[in-house]
């Protein structure tokens, strides 16, 4: 899978996305609070689709001094984000076209959120690795997505391989690779495999 596959799988999926996703994606509010979030706080969502974390995130900001920046690979995604947020009239919203395999935005962030988009990421290693480099000193990064169904029996064969189709890959070692990358993760598993969300920090 390339990452056009996936930039052309988004440019229908953007239209329904907003109407469909409710459904399967679970477990936002539990992801953001994770972020332990300061009123001041610079946060960065990698993969921020059409921005439906966004009311979330923003409901933690200072207007006048937290800041959150959206990022995705997709025009057709931020479209929509970009007019979720004129629609708000939020004004401490900045959204930045780019692959998060390849992001450098200069700058640092005090929390990062990766919802439901690392497992969409075909150079998901680059992507944790280029995050973490974006991470303030004492900041968190909080991975919400699918886990891998263990606890599901032979459903959990279908949901990976329906999710595959959908170019969601849930196998690769998502949780381990967060140990590797900070001295401390706390990992949260639900719904027997369904979702989980790992925090990573440092010292
Ligand atoms: C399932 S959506 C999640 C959107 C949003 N985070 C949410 O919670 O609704 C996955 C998003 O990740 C984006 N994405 C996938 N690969 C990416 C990459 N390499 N760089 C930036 N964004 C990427 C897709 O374009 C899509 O908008």
């Amino acid at each position: 899978m390339t990452a056009t596959a996936v930039q052309r799988f988004y440019r229908y999926h953007a239209y329904v996305y907003d109407f469909t996703r409710w459904t399967i994606l679970r477990g936002r509010g539990q992801a953001v609070e994770q972020l332990k979030l300061r009123p001041d706080a610079q946060v960065l969502e990698v993969g921020c689709g059409t921005g439906l974390n966004f009311s979330q995130l923003l409901a933690r900001l200072d207007p006048r001094r937290g800041w959150l920046t959206g990022l995705d690979f997709s025009e057709d995604m931020l479209a929509r984000a970009r007019r979720r947020v004129a629609a708000h009239g939020w004004s401490n919203v900045s959204l930045v076209c780019a692959d998060a395999a390849r992001m450098d935005l200069g700058r640092r962030f005090d929390g990062i959120l990766f919802a439901y988009s690392l497992t969409m990421i075909p150079d998901w290693l680059a992507a944790l690795e280029r995050a973490r480099t974006h991470l303030e000193p004492g900041g968190r990064m909080v991975v919400l997505d699918f886990g891998r169904f263990e606890r599901w029996g032979p459903l959990g064969a279908l949901a990976r391989g329906w999710l595959r189709l959908n170019h969601v890959e849930t196998r690769r070692p998502y949780v381990e690779t967060m140990g590797s990358l900070f001295d401390r993760v706390e990992v949260h598993g639900r719904l027997g495999g369904y979702w989980f969300t790992a925090v990573g920090s440092n010292t």
